[in-house]
């Protein structure tokens, strides 16, 4: 398996553009806007890169922290989202100047100057900076084109303290010269700049495709308590079922990645609904069933991920016809299809979630025989799963409990990371104050 790393980075930025409605396309501008600035500006390529990166995951961190993004106006959500975000990517081998840059992306440029931090970088992470501010205040309901002057004037007064002088300077170049903006907020007009070109020739291998994938299903996971660890609960049974269904080794991967990311569409769910306790209404229903179209809009044609997208997107659907969200029928669904059905299911009904325990082995194999009797899951599929339950089951418990110690590490980091930000803040107001 083999992806581009900014198809896949792609992938998890336009998921984290359908979390707030208000904000649509959040990431995707602050990205684009951001590699204009910094191609501008003249940063090294590699950081015209990075930034375009940093742009496109910035918020990664409210999301995944449940923090809302049309709230992030208080000081505290401020930093410790960045600085989650930080923590999310900076383990990941080639993203270690974007997570700095993410972890930075609400420091001011007063603090910045001081930090010691690299020049380029703290530059970078002052563009991302600049252009976040620019980005939120625009009114989506409007044309963008006549609100730039406005939202310059706001940043020319904040220009030396929170924000770097000279990249307030090259977008005021930008807001006077027409044609340097329009257009700037279409996705596509991302492909143009150089940082994407770049981009074009890094691809992942298989491992590495596996390992940033595992962090998009934190993001996924670690926004609802209630599913916490569920994506690499699925991702591991589906990959062991797959193995017993003598998949090669490519497909074994493309199925363990499709498990990780197959509710990457709840992103999209108001995360009221997928907690509510009790039964949802026929109109909430609806719209938490979105999120296996929604997860096909994520996923589809993203070169590489052909199989992801099929098995991971047809989860809910059944081989009677009954499931969503084409209510597909068998003929119509594809082995692959039939096992990560089967996955989801299983993972379901076993994992323990903060409102009940999972079932037993009896009560596993009664839910599973009367979804086969309905004509609804596979029989091979759960013949399979019910011949190496134990084992499979042991698996998953392993697997899981290992993402949950992985989550309780970073919310821990998270705490520590934001107490230690306040002590700073704190402190350089003490020297600020003279005290
Ligand atoms: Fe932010
Ligand atoms: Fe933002
Ligand atoms: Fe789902």
């Amino acid at each position: 398996m083999q992806v581009r790393l900014i198809d896949l980075i792609g992938v998890l930025s336009r998921a984290l553009d359908l979390v707030s409605r208000t904000l649509g396309k959040h990431h995707a501008h602050v990205g684009c806007m951001a590699a204009r600035i910094a191609g501008r500006m003249e940063l090294s390529p590699v950081m015209q890169r990075d930034v375009l990166l940093a742009g496109m995951l910035h918020d990664a961190g409210a999301v995944a922290l449940h923090i809302n993004l049309e709230s992030l106006g208080f000081e505290a959500d401020i930093h410790t989202h960045a600085r989650a975000g930080q923590l999310l990517f900076g383990n990941f081998s080639g993203l270690e100047s974007v997570a700095a840059i993410i972890g930075e992306h609400h420091t001011s440029w007063a603090h910045l100057a001081d930090s010691g931090m690299e020049n380029e970088l703290a530059l970078a992470a002052a563009i991302v900076n600049l252009v976040d501010f620019v980005d939120v205040r625009l009114d989506r309901t409007k044309p963008y084109d006549g609100q730039f002057a406005r939202v310059l004037e706001a940043a020319q007064r904040e220009a030396g303290g929170k924000f770097n002088p000279d990249c307030v300077n090259v977008f005021r170049d930008m807001v006077a010269e027409p044609d340097s903006l329009s257009g700037l907020f279409a996705p596509e007009e991302c492909l143009c700049t150089d940082a994407h070109e770049q981009l074009e020739t890094i691809v992942l291998n298989a491992w590495e495709v596996l390992g940033l994938c595992g962090l998009f299903a934190q993001v996924i996971d670690f926004r609802s308590r209630f599913t916490a660890t569920h994506s690499r609960g699925v991702a591991i049974v589906a990959q062991d079922l797959a193995r017993l269904f003598n998949f090669d080794v490519d497909d074994r991967h493309a199925m363990y990645v499709a498990g990780l990311l197959h509710d990457i569409g709840k992103l999209a769910v108001p995360s009221r609904l997928l907690e509510k306790p009790g039964k949802l209404e026929e109109d909430e229903f609806l719209a938490v069933q979105d999120h296996a179209v929604v997860g096909e809009y994520i996923l589809g044609g993203v070169p590489g991920l052909e199989k992801v997208c099929e098995w991971g997107t047809q989860h809910h659907e059944r081989l009677d016809g009954s499931g969503y969200p084409l209510g597909r029928s068998a003929d119509q669904l594809s082995l692959g299809s039939r096992i990560m059905q089967v996955a989801d299911v299983f993972t379901a009904i076993t994992e323990d979630r903060p409102y009940r325990d999972g079932m037993n082995a009896e009560q596993t194999a009664n839910v599973l025989r009367a979804q086969v009797d309905k004509g609804a899951l596979d029989p091979e599929v759960v013949q399979v799963l019910m011949t190496h339950l134990d084992d499979i089951n042991e698996t998953r418990m392993r697997e899981q409990r290992r993402a949950k110690q992985e989550f309780e590490a970073f919310a821990e980091a998270v705490h520590h990371a934001s107490l230690s930000e306040i002590e700073d803040n704190l402190s350089s107001v003490c020297i600020a104050g003279g005290a």
